[in-house]
């Protein structure tokens, strides 16, 4: 398992959360100027691809800085609720929908995708973004995405994947380990955190290896989405 801090005694999932409210100030600025802004078109083609269903109550996973959830809005839900372990991302994701007065439908939580305080079959979507590669328990977090989805419901997951071609391939690993740690270093101010997004990414299953597992939790269907070359995927899961 790739953590964030190989030094330290805690498990993965404290040590995300401690990553996390460490880079939560600049992570929408790095998170845009080091993916050259595609972060944000990727967020709305997962979006865009939900319109279909129609959901009035979703619930968006490892919300962050929220994101997602604020694309969410697109969709004219009656609620989104956005959760994350960070208390310090979460901090970020409460001021931008205070600012924008939309805190009647969308309310931020802290909570644990592996453990969720939800009933059973509650949520019409779910949507996770750069989220369940940090998860400590990943077929324990997807099952619990199964759990509170509705039947036909979908869990839209956007996530990093490995681009699989010449040159693409070789000038991403020379993007994602030589470059971006540079800048993600000097800007957050943090030794890990972007020396840990390339390698988690590295050691995250992708395409088919990801679809037979969120198959194995019980999805009936996942269809799948390469983006920019495969740089990112999104998996479209029906329950
Ligand atoms: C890379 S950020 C993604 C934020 C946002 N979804 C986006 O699209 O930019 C990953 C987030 O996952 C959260 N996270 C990791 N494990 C989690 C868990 N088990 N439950 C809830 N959130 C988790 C982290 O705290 C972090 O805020």
């Amino acid at each position: 398992m790739v953590n964030p801090y190989n030094d330290s005694k805690l498990g993965k999932k404290q040590q995300v959360a401690e990553m996390f409210n460490s880079i939560a100030p600049k992570y929408d600025f790095l998170n845009h100027w080091l993916s050259f802004g595609i972060d944000k078109l990727w967020r709305k083609k997962a979006i865009k691809l939900l319109k279909p269903l129609n959901p009035s109550v979703i619930l968006d996973v490892a919300t962050g800085t929220g994101d997602f959830a604020l694309e969410a809005m697109k969709l004219s839900p009656e609620k989104i609720i956005g959760m994350d372990i960070s208390e310090g991302m979460m901090k970020i994701a409460s001021g931008k929908i205070a600012d924008l007065h939309l805190d009647k439908t969308i309310s931020f939580e802290v909570g644990d995708s592996e453990e969720m305080r939800f009933d059973s079959e509650s949520m019409d979507a779910i949507t996770v973004g750069f989220g369940v590669r940090n998860f400590e328990h990943l077929e324990k977090g997807l099952s619990e995405f199964h759990r509170v989805l509705r039947k036909g419901g979908v869990a839209c997951i956007l996530e990093f994947s490995k681009p699989k071609k010449f040159p693409i391939k070789q000038l991403y690993r020379f993007y994602s380990y030589y470059v971006l740690p540079i800048w993600g270093r000097l800007i957050s101010k943090d030794q890990r955190a972007y020396t840990y997004l390339p390698e988690s990414v590295s050691a995250f299953p992708d395409g088919d290896e990801f679809i037979s597992i969120l198959k194995n939790v019980g999805f009936d269907s996942v269809k799948e989405y390469r983006l920019t070359f495969g740089i990112a995927t999104i998996y479209f899961a029906v329950k």
